[in-house]
């Protein structure tokens, strides 16, 4: 079995199983695969450093090689805050109105994306397969291209792809794509972003594009397709098992006493559609006066890139939403809204999913969105909660179900928002039950090692 070489710009360093506040499910399943393979995770460290020396810090942290390069602070602001952060997530996340370009940021883009192929070439044996991670590196490939390295290097976004006509707003669109063609495979999260790839190359670079995705252009071929990404499952189950996980359970339900729950748990992010479901819970209090005394959301919400404007600028709407919610509804012994500006664990996480009714998740653009599989994994099966679950999600193409699965929302209508939290908060335990039933198995079955596996073999490693 070849090497295994994941590259992505942050790197989370491997803990034991069921550690305190241990990692995500993405380090699980890239770790566990890492560990077979006797592989190496690289990338940046998270540090910067006055004078870029290339000098790589290597650790071995539970069974997996990590190795990584600080940066500049330069480097910082134009390739992260700037190039990925500024331009390409609003862009790839269709808030075309957000997107800022600077020829700076383009090229510190390039630049630690060189910086990164220099660093990294020197580690890749010949046989090694080598897995590329998200829109900070798109270029990578073609950069180890240019190096020499003629190994199997696959590229997944974990972000929407965006259709052409918003694209072709990027100056020198051409040549990031273009970059994009030296993989060998290239995996989105879902088919909306597959086509509007392929609809990309075919118009805009008039490239020939076969029925099984596969691209061909200038003498190479690239085979491009879907790979949802999943939950860890087992891992997040077992972690529902810790006392952490049933404290979190048990402090959310004492302190929330005889109201129903409607949870949100999200970065502090404008993708994520945020103020729109805070006025559609507003609308929810005015339509339903009632409910105001049954009902409690809680909104986690941990800050998000804070060096960016626009991420600063998101903070402030929403303190100023949760605190004009409250402050028109609450009673000297109740608060509609609980905001809360802080992160929590998985096990803690698991134990607050549990505890709540209702699982609201409503961005306006998302790749995949774990927490809407999170949520349905936590559920107990004989009381389980409902998700409400935005289109505009990657998720929704799985979970929707015909309708039989999630409850769908536009999260542009406060209405339909609105209505979708009464038919959660009100829906009979047995439709309740067979919604979960169904969507559990969806969360089960379509778990990351499955995505991991279906990558790496359509990689051909
Ligand atoms: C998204 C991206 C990841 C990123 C994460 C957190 O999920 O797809 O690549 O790591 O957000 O953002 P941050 O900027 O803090 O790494």
């Amino acid at each position: 079995m070849s090497r295994l070489i994941v590259v992505s710009n942050r790197v989370s360093v491997p803990k034991a199983r069921g550690a305190a506040g241990s990692q995500g499910g993405l380090a699980v399943a890239l770790g566990s695969a890492l560990r077979e393979r006797r592989g190496i995770w690289f990338g940046w460290s998270g540090k910067e450093t006055q004078t870029f020396s290339g000098h790589l810090d290597m650790q071995k942290n539970h069974g997996v090689t990590t190795a990584t390069i600080d940066l500049e602070p330069q480097d910082v602001d134009e390739y992260y805050n700037g190039y990925a952060n500024r331009t390409l997530w609003p862009l790839f996340h269709y808030r075309i109105d957000l997107a800022e370009y600077e020829s700076g940021f383009g090229k510190g883009y390039e630049r630690v994306n060189q910086r990164f192929a220099d660093s990294l070439g020197p580690l890749i044996d010949p046989e090694d397969t080598v897995w590329v991670h998200d829109y900070h590196l798109i270029p990578l490939g073609e950069r180890l291209r240019t190096r020499g390295n003629k190994n199997r290097i696959g590229f997944f976004l974990h972000i929407p792809w965006p259709p052409r006509n918003l694209l072709v707003a990027l100056p020198f669109h051409e040549r990031l794509v273009r970059t994009m063609l030296a993989y060998d495979l290239i995996g989105f999260q879902d088919e909306e972003s597959v086509d509007s790839f392929l609809g990309y190359c075919r118009k805009e670079l008039q490239a020939e594009v076969s029925e099984d995705g596969t691209v061909t252009f200038d003498g190479r071929s690239v085979k491009v397709a879907a790979f949802p990404i999943g939950l860890d499952y087992d891992e997040f189950l077992e972690g529902g098992q810790t006392g952490d996980a049933r404290q979190a359970e048990q402090r959310m339900r004492s302190s929330s006493r005889y109201r129903k729950v409607i949870i949100g748990v999200d970065r502090l992010d404008y993708s994520k559609g945020l103020p729109e479901r805070f006025d559609a819970l507003g609308r929810f209090f005015d339509t339903y006066p009632e409910r105001v005394k049954e009902t409690l959301y809680v909104q986690v919400a941990p800050p998000s890139r804070q060096d960016v404007a626009s991420y600063q600028k998101i903070r402030n709407t929403l303190e100023q939403k949760a605190g004009q919610i409250n402050g028109e509804r609450s009673e000297v012994d109740m608060v509609p809204i609980r905001y809360v500006n802080r992160g929590y664990s998985r096990q803690e996480l698991f134990g607050i999913y549990r505890s709540a009714h209702v699982g609201l998740v409503t961005p306006l653009r998302d790749g995949m969105n774990l927490v809407a599989k999170e949520y349905i994994a936590a559920q107990d099966p004989e009381d389980p909660g409902v998700l409400v679950l935005s289109r505009f999600a990657g998720a929704a193409e799985q979970l929707e179900l015909d309708g039989e699965g999630a409850l769908m929302i536009n999260p542009y209508s406060m209405e339909e928002t609105s209505e979708a939290i009464r038919t959660a908060i009100d829906m009979p335990l047995e439709e309740r039950k067979a919604r979960w039933e169904k969507l559990n198995e969806v969360v089960k079955t379509a778990n990351v090692e499955r995505w991991r596996e279906n990558f790496v073999e359509a990689l051909g490693a």
